[in-house]
């Protein structure tokens, strides 16, 4: 494990912002580089944004701007996201950097010369979701299983490359490889897929139809096909070809993606390094979805979990650790934010923080702070297997970790830290407190004890570098990288006799009060809201007697003193002002230039002092509230019926 360590995430497409499932895969390269980094000092980890294709096109103008500024902005999204994840990416890509452009460029025209790509007449089934040739049998019932839609035939002269020709090769290095795609699962997946013929790619866009893409070298008139130009990011982010950084870190590459995207890397991506005569990556790392109540979360979809606000909810750290100790690294998981409180609750502050908070206070208060010396022949006696222990769960950890199986790493973590609040009762130092013929024996205990907890610091640092720190702070040592090295850290005397502790905090506060989403769900005596009794029925006139406007909302601000109103000032062909009770839901900013659905002719009512001349539509699940908007832009006062 002392060897390089180069980790990637997919470069996400920037026609939406960053989700749980972005931040999920994120967060496990993070780990998985942190949890390297303590074998090697050479690690390298990027992350970036795929920005060219229709799809951006279309996101673009939906928000009435230019693809340029539309790109540069949801990037920056993202760029700004990762910090508060404490994501420790090396570099962040951009398929619009020049630098990638040029690599994409010199590699498509070495594929041409070399006689892998020709032109040809295609007629296919295109799904312009996916931007991609569907083959029937690919299809769910006639639609794309992405996207629940019907693709669209469409007829073109394009650009293929001849995935076909490297099938056989494919299987066989797949076979021989067998951990090339993993968990096995995924491997026979592509190798099931593998067994039918491998039909060539269309690898190019007519520029009638597409402009914002990489122009192709050998022919002004096609841009890229967005797929042979985002995978190539993973090299062009490395200086490819001459960059040492490609030298280092290309040799042991490792992606994770999620399935949604196995065929491209499974199969695309290594007969693209083949036809271009560079080494394959080493492993490709495949995880399962979030789902949110047994549905796909999905940007299409519409079922969103904001990673940012369930950081700012329940931490960094506790985050983090969610996201990697309930999903089994492969497996689909559910998410939900009762599952995360019960985590926080049992595993943080419970198994972990009490026994961090407990030991440091018995060390202040028989030692006064200072870290006691263990006597040699006393120091065996009290161990009572703890050693071991913490040796069988570095075994487990380490070997769960390097083939990201997080969950089972934690789990090997976590029986320590049950050994550990075993230790506390079994020698139970409170009564060796009570008499002095007990002292040594008392130093003992608490100096296993203190360094158990140093061990314990270092192995959830991948997962939880500032708790990591913090822990190692108050077991007074610097907090800095070093002391996470695997080596330093497992040696069992590795802290020092006389140095000072800092006095004993709660790691993890208890989520005491359901959180503000979970509430509704407690209240209702289950996990999901109960389904609401429809209303009795109307008539049409009935209907239509309701004035449904869309309205684009021109400002917003906080209603003072009132936690959960927003006053809104809207532009519905007149200039209304609303009050809505969206405040912990939605910041201010993020509405302004949101087109919105509202009762316009409903009787205007007084809500903290402010006048609200009709009412917002918005839809209230688990999860928080949701405004309902349109799916283009349309004029203000615009009638719905
Ligand atoms: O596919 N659960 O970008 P993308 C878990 N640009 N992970 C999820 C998820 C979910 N519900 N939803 C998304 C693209 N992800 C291309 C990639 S790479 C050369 C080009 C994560 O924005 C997961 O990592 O659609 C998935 O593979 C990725 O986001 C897809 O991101
Ligand atoms: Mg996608």
């Amino acid at each position: 494990m002392t060897a390089p360590f180069y980790i990637t995430t997919p470069i996400y497409y920037v026609n939406a912002r960053p989700h749980l499932g972005h931040a999920y895969t994120t967060v496990a390269a993070d780990v998985a580089r942190r949890f390297h980094s303590m074998h090697t000092d050479k690690t390298w980890f990027l992350t970036g944004t795929d920005e060219h294709g229709d799809k951006i096109v279309r996101a673009a103008q939906k928000e009435g701007c230019s693809p340029r500024a539309y790109v540069d902005n949801i990037s920056k999204i993202f760029q700004d996201l990762w910090p508060e994840l404490n994501i420790s990416n090396d570099a962040f890509i951009r398929t619009t950097d020049p630098a990638h452009i040029a690599v994409v460029e010199k590699i498509l025209q070495q594929i041409y010369d070399s006689g892998d790509i020709y032109f040809s007449e295609y007629e296919g089934l295109y799904c312009f979701g996916c931007e991609r040739f569907y083959m029937e049998r690919e299809l769910v019932d006639g639609c794309c299983p992405d996207h629940q839609a019907p693709p669209e035939t469409i007829k073109e002269a394009n650009y293929f490359f001849k995935l076909g020709k490297y099938q056989d090769w494919l299987i066989q290095h797949i076979e021989t490889h067998p951990d090339f795609i993993r968990p096995t699962r995924y491997k026979n997946e592509v190798l099931a897929f593998l067994r039918e013929p491998l039909e060539d790619l269309c690898i190019s866009r007519p520029k009638s139809r597409l402009k914002w893409g990489i122009t192709l070298p050998f022919d002004p008139d096609y841009v890229t096909y967005v797929w042979f130009d985002a995978l190539l990011n993973y090299i062009s982010a490395l200086g490819f070809p001459d960059r040492d950084l490609y030298q280092t870190y290309w040799p042991v590459a490792q992606h994770i993606v999620a399935k949604d995207i196995l065929k491209p890397h499974g199969i695309y991506w290594p007969i693209m390094l083949k036809a271009a005569g560079l080494p394959l990556y080493q492993h490709l790392n495949v995880h399962g979805y979030w789902n949110v109540e047994e549905n796909k979360m999905s940007k299409t979809v519409g079922n969103v979990i904001d990673p940012l606000e369930m950081k700012n909810i329940y931490g960094t750290d506790a985050f983090r650790f969610f996201l990697m100790r309930d999903m089994t690294f492969g497996l689909d998981s559910n998410f939900s934010e009762t599952a995360l409180i019960q985590r926080i609750n049992a595993d943080l502050a419970n198994d972990l923080g009490n026994l961090f908070s407990r030991v440091i206070s018995m060390a202040i208060k028989y030692f006064d702070g200072v870290i006691p010396e263990a006597a040699p022949d006393i120091e065996e006696e009290m161990d009572l297997g703890l050693k071991k222990n913490a040796e069988t769960a570095i075994f487990a950890y380490n070997q769960a970790m390097e083939s990201f199986a997080f969950h089972k790493g934690l789990i090997a973590v976590w029986e320590f830290i049950t050994h550990m609040n075993k230790y506390v009762d079994i020698t139970a130092p409170w009564v060796l407190a009570k008499s002095p013929s007990s002292k040594k024996q008392l130093e003992a205990v608490i100096r296993h004890l203190l360094e158990g907890l140093r061990i314990i610091s270092g192995l959830i640092y991948p997962v939880m570098p500032d708790t990591a720190i913090t822990m190692q702070k108050h077991l007074g040592m610097s907090g800095t990288d070093d002391f996470f090295k695997m080596n330093r850290l497992t040696v069992w005397k590795g802290l020092r006799s006389g140095d000072k502790l800092r006095k004993a905090i709660s790691l993890f506060p208890r989520v005491e009060k359901t959180k503000p989403h979970a509430d509704e769900a407690e209240a209702s005596g289950s996990e999901k809201a109960p389904a609401l009794a429809f209303k009795p029925e109307i008539t049409l006139d009935d209907f239509l007697k309701v004035d449904l406007r869309v309205g684009t909302v021109i400002s917003a601000q906080p209603v003072p003193k009132a936690k959960k109103l927003l006053q809104l000032e809207v532009d519905m062909g007149e200039r209304r002002t609303i009050v809505s009770g969206i405040a912990e839901h939605y910041t201010p900013e993020s509405l302004v230039g949101k087109q919105v659905i509202l009762v316009a002719n409903l009787k205007p009512a007084k809500l903290m002092g402010v006048l609200s001349k009709g009412m917002l539509i918005a839809a209230t699940d688990e999860t928080g509230v949701t405004v309902a908007t349109l799916d283009r832009t349309v004029p203000p006062g615009t009638p719905l019926r």
